[in-house]
Parts: C-alpha cells; sequence; structure tokens
C-alpha cells in the first residue's frame, strides 16, 4: 500500500498514488470494515512521503466515506452498514430497537441540562415563557456505529433532572410513569453538513433523514419534542398500509 512512484521516476502526485493504493487495498479485502490504518506519522515514514502529502489522501478518502475518522482513536476502513429497518407504526425507544436486533445500544452525550425554551419548544410543548426546558442531546450508536444524532426537549414537569438519564430516556420516564402512549412523527429529507456530518461519520452533504417526535401521554399530554437525524444509508422505515375504505 505505501511504496509509491517518485515523481523524478514518472509517478503521479504523490497523494492520488497514496489514495488509490488504499482504495484498491479496501476493494481486494487487504484492509476490511472496521481495520485501523497506522498513523500518520506512521504512513509518512513508511510511504517516505511528508505527513501533509497523507492527510490530504486521507482526508480525500474520509470524504469520499471509505475511511472514517474517530476523534483520539485514529483512522479506519468504515464499518460496512447493515440497513436496520424501523416500523413505523409501532411506539419504540432506540434501546428497545436495537436489543430486538442483538445490537448493543449506547450513546455519547452531546448535551444534558436545564434552559429557557425556544419559541418551538414553548409552543409544541406547552410551555409558559418562565418555564425551563430540559434538553437530552445524544449521538445514538449501534454496536460501534453511529446511527443517529438525536436531540430531544422535555418539560421539567415530564423530566426534572436531565442528569439522571442513564442510557434510555423512555426507561428513565417509566420510572416516573411518564413513558409516551402515541406519538407523532414527521420524515424530511436533509443532506447533513458540519458536525453533525463528522459525528455520525458520514461524508460531507449526505442524504440522512430528519425526524420530528412529537410523544403525548395517555392523558393526551405533550411529554417530548425530539429532532432526530438518522443516518439515510442505515434506516429503512416500513409502514404496512390498509386499503383506505
Ligand atoms: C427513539 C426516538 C426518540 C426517543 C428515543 C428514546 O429513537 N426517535 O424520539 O427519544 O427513541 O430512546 P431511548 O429510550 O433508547 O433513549
Amino acid at each position: 500500500i505505501f511504496s509509491l512512484v517518485k515523481a523524478s521516476e514518472g509517478g503521479a502526485p504523490l497523494y492520488l498514488q497514496l489514495k488509490k493504493n488504499i482504495e484498491d487495498a479496501v476493494q481486494r479485502g487487504v484492509i476490511g470494515p472496521g481495520d485501523a490504518l497506522p498513523s500518520e506519522r506512521d504512513i509518512a515514514i513508511k510511504a517516505d512521503i511528508s505527513r501533509v502529502t497523507v492527510r490530504k489522501a486521507v482526508q480525500d478518502l474520509v470524504k469520499s466515506g471509505i475511511l472514517v475518522q474517530r476523534h483520539g482513536s485514529g483512522t479506519f476502513v468504515a464499518p460496512r452498514m447493515e440497513r436496520v429497518e424501523q416500523s413505523l407504526s409501532r411506539l419504540t425507544s432506540f434501546t428497545d430497537d436495537m436489543a430486538r436486533r442483538g445490537m448493543s445500544a449506547s450513546s455519547v452525550w452531546l448535551d444534558k441540562g436545564i434552559y429557557p425554551p425556544s419559541p418551538d419548544e414553548i409552543m409544541i410543548l406547552g410551555l409558559s415563557a418562565k418555564e425551563l426546558v430540559a434538553r437530552v442531546s445524544r449521538l445514538r450508536i449501534a454496536n460501534e456505529t453511529p446511527m443517529a444524532i438525536e436531540r430531544a426537549s422535555l418539560s421539567l414537569a415530564a423530566l426534572p433532572d436531565p442528569e439522571a438519564v442513564g442510557s434510555s430516556l423512555y426507561s428513565t420516564l417509566d420510572k416516573t410513569g411518564s413513558r409516551p402512549a402515541r406519538a407523532v412523527q414527521r420524515i424530511s429529507a436533509v443532506n447533513l453538513v458540519g458536525a453533525d456530518a463528522r459525528l455520525l461519520e458520514v461524508p460531507e452533504g449526505s442524504a440522512c433523514l430528519h425526524i420530528e417526535r412529537i410523544s403525548y401521554l395517555a392523558s393526551g399530554k405533550v411529554i417530548e419534542f425530539t429532532r432526530s437525524i438518522y443516518r439515510g444509508d442505515a434506516y429503512d422505515f416500513v409502514a404496512e398500509l390498509r386499503l383506505a375504505g
């Protein structure tokens, strides 16, 4: 992978050669999904090129989704995505969904705290302008793969202490009898850019699904307002349709 032909010997630009060699190695299965690449420094030494050249090749491959970079732990061949089929007619939690598939659900916390509400939150959660709102934002991971970013807002009546949320929001709500009984979900298409694309380890501009869920208690009171971004390459949403009568 790391033996390149110098320009003086008629070789193509070094970063292009390195890029192509890595691409070929992935295609031929020499390195497979989840395998770690040597560090930038080690590649530079092995290929006898500058770190800037290595970085340029690696960045291009990250942009095209062949490699993924994980903060602090290095560069890896992108995991093969197994698509997940998600029913549109059952009110389940991410933790339930993953458990049913035998996958382990985990989260990276992006935020949990109490804030003055935004106009959207005031309207949807039926808050007064003086009330505060609980927010829990997480990157949701199945096995090793980041699947979704979920930003949930709840009234303090439903979730007085966002710090108390452990691995599952719905099981925290369960404890106070506030698990939602019904929800309305709106799905739209987005092209993901910037920090959110990096969190989901997808190339800039990737097709993703924006899912807004408003959940209700059996009493009809709104309990949850969540905006999520799901990877378009990971999810199929499935609904059973019956003849309208
Ligand atoms: C789904 C929904 C979210 C909900 C979450 C709760 O992913 N899209 O609206 O907040 O489940 O999941 P958990 O109980 O695993 O935190």
